[in-house]
C-alpha cells in the first residue's frame, strides 16, 4: 500500500475545467473580501469580547491575524508554484501526494461546510434583529438551538435550502455582483465607524483586560485574550476562498498571491478599527447578544445607522455564505473527480451545468446542522479545522522546498523557512487555546476521514493501478 503516491508535482493543467478566465487581481481581492467579512466582525467580536477578551478583543484579532499571515504567504508560495484545482486540496494533491492531500480536502469540508452553517446563525441573529425592530419578531424557539432554550434556529436553515436552491439553478454570482455586494459591506462598515468614532467612551475599555491572556474559566472553557483568539480566527476564514478560483483567474500564477495577500491585509486592518471603536462605545459586558454591532448603535440611540447597519449585514452575509457554499462544492467536485469520493457526486446536471448531487447533500446537511447548532461551537469547530489546514500548508512550503527546490515560484517566501515554521507555530498555539470539546470533536471528524480514506478512497483513487 503506497499512501504518498503523488501526481505530477509539476504545474499541472489537469484541472483546467474550460471556465472562462476573467478574474483580475481586483475581482480576486474583492472575492476574497467578500468571504472574509461576516459573522466573525458582525457577531463573534461581541461574544469574545464579553467573554474571553474584554476590550482586549482588539489584541485577539491582532494575534489572529499575525497567524493568518503567515497561513497567507503560505498558500500564496503554493498557488504561485502549483496552481491545481480545488483550493489547497488541489495543489497539495499535485504536491505532496494522496494522503495529505486527503487530510487537506477532507479538513476543509469541515471549514467550508461549518462556515455556512455558522454564518446562517449570524445571519439568523441580525433578521431576527432587524424583525423585532419592525415589531415582528419570531418566537424564541424558532430562532435557537435546543442548546440556548429553543427548538430550532429556522430563518439559520431555510437561508441554507434557498443558496441551495440557486447554487443548484446555476445562479452563480458573477464578480461584478460580487463587487456590488462587497461595497454594500464596506459601506455598512464606514456607517460604523462613522458614528462610532464620535461616541467612544474611553472608560470602556477599562479594564482592558478583564479575563488577562489565558485562563481555564469557571466552566472549564478557556478565556482570556489568547482564547479569544481562537475564537475571532473564524473572522479570518474564507481568505484561502481566492484559491479555489485558480480556474477563473487571468493570470493566476500572479494575481492569486497578490488576490490572498491583499484581501487578509484589508480585513485585519477593518478588524482592529472595529473591534477597538465597538467596545469604546459600549461597555463589554453588553456585547454578549446576536447582533452585538447593530445592538450596540441602539444603546446609543441612533437607530437608524442600527437598522441601516442592520440591512447591510444580511445582505454581506449573504454572499459570505454564497462563496463559501460555492468553494465546497468545488472542493467536492475536484475530491469525487479523482476518485476519492464517489464519482455519483461529480455528475453534472445537464441542463444547469451545475453539481446538483453535491449541492443538495450539502445543503440539507448544512440546514440541519445550522438550525439545531449554536454559532459559538460551529465557530469554534471551523477554526480547528482551518488551522489544522493552515498547518499542513505551511509545512507544505518546507516539503515541497526540499522535494522540488528548482520548481518556478512567482511567489517566494523570504528567509525559508522562517515564515512558514512561525505560521506552524502561530496555528497551532491557537488550536491548543480551544475547548478540548472541540478537539474531540475534530479527532472523531479525523478518524470518520482516515476510515472513508482506507475503506474507499484509496482503492477508488485514480492514482490506483489496480482494477478497482
Ligand atoms: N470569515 C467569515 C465570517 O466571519 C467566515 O463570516
Amino acid at each position: 500500500m503506497n499512501i504518498f503516491r503523488t501526481k505530477s508535482a509539476t504545474p499541472d493543467d489537469s484541472c483546467d475545467s474550460g471556465l472562462r478566465r476573467c478574474l483580475s487581481a481586483f475581482d480576486l481581492t474583492f472575492l476574497g473580501i467578500g468571504a472574509i467579512i461576516g459573522t466573525g466582525i458582525f457577531v463573534l467580536t461581541g461574544i469574545a469580547a464579553a467573554n474571553q477578551s474584554g476590550p482586549a478583543v482588539v489584541l485577539s484579532f491582532v494575534f489572529a491575524g499575525i497567524a493568518c499571515t503567515f497561513a497567507a504567504l503560505a498558500y500564496a508560495e503554493l498557488a504561485s508554484a502549483v496552481g491545481g484545482c480545488g483550493s489547497a486540496y488541489g495543489y497539495s494533491y499535485a504536491a505532496f501526494g494522496e494522503v495529505i492531500a486527503w487530510i487537506i480536502g477532507w479538513d476543509l469540508i469541515l471549514e467550508y461546510a461549518v462556515s455556512v452553517a455558522a454564518v446562517a446563525n449570524g445571519w439568523s441573529g441580525y433578521l431576527n434583529n432587524a424583525l423585532t425592530a419592525m415589531n415582528l419578531a419570531l418566537p424564541e424557539a424558532l430562532t435557537k438551538a435546543p442548546q440556548l432554550g429553543g427548538i430550532i434556529n429556522l430563518p439559520a436553515s431555510l437561508i441554507i435550502l434557498v443558496l441551495m436552491g440557486l447554487l443548484a439553478m446555476g445562479i452563480r454570482e458573477s464578480a461584478r455582483a460580487n463587487i456590488a455586494m462587497v461595497f454594500v459591506k464596506l459601506l455598512t462598515i464606514a456607517v460604523f465607524i462613522g458614528v462610532a468614532s464620535f461616541n467612544v467612551h474611553p472608560a470602556n475599555w477599562h479594564p482592558f483586560m478583564p479575563y488577562g491572556w489565558f485562563s481555564a474559566g469557571a466552566d472549564g472553557k478557556p478565556t482570556g485574550v489568547l482564547a479569544g483568539a481562537s475564537i475571532v480566527f473564524f473572522a479570518y476564514v474564507g481568505f484561502d476562498a481566492v484559491s479555489t478560483a485558480v480556474e477563473e483567474a487571468k493570470n493566476p500564477k500572479r494575481d492569486v498571491p497578490i488576490g490572498i495577500i491583499a484581501s487578509l491585509l484589508i480585513c485585519t486592518l477593518i478588524y482592529i478599527v472595529v473591534s477597538g471603536l465597538l467596545t469604546g462605545i459600549v461597555p463589554y459586558t453588553e456585547l454578549n447578544v446576536a447582533s452585538p454591532v447593530a445592538h450596540s448603535l441602539q444603546l446609543l440611540g441612533f437607530n437608524w445607522a442600527s437598522a441601516l447597519i442592520a440591512t447591510g449585514v444580511i445582505a454581506g452575509l449573504t454572499t459570505v455564505m454564497l462563496v463559501l457554499y460555492y468553494g465546497l462544492t468545488r472542493i467536492i467536485f475536484a475530491m469525487s473527480r479523482d476518485g476519492l469520493l464517489s464519482p455519483i457526486l461529480s455528475v453534472v446536471h445537464p441542463k444547469t451545468q451545475t453539481p446538483v448531487r453535491i449541492i443538495v447533500i450539502c445543503g440539507v446537511f448544512m440546514a440541519i446542522v445550522a438550525g439545531l447548532i449554536p454559532l459559538g461551537e460551529l465557530a469554534e469547530l471551523v477554526n480547528i479545522g482551518t488551522l489544522a489546514a493552515f498547518v499542513l500548508v505551511c509545512l507544505g512550503v518546507i516539503v515541497l522546498r526540499i522535494r522540488q527546490p528548482h520548481l518556478p515560484r512567482p511567489f517566494k517566501n523570504p528567509l525559508n523557512p522562517l515564515f512558514p515554521v512561525l505560521g506552524m507555530l502561530s496555528c497551532g498555539a491557537l488550536m491548543a487555546f480551544l475547548p478540548p470539546l472541540t478537539w474531540l470533536r475534530f479527532l472523531v471528524w479525523l478518524l470518520i476521514g482516515a476510515i472513508v480514506y482506507f475503506a474507499y478512497s484509496y482503492r477508488h483513487s485514480k492514482l490506483n493501478p489496480a482494477p478497482r
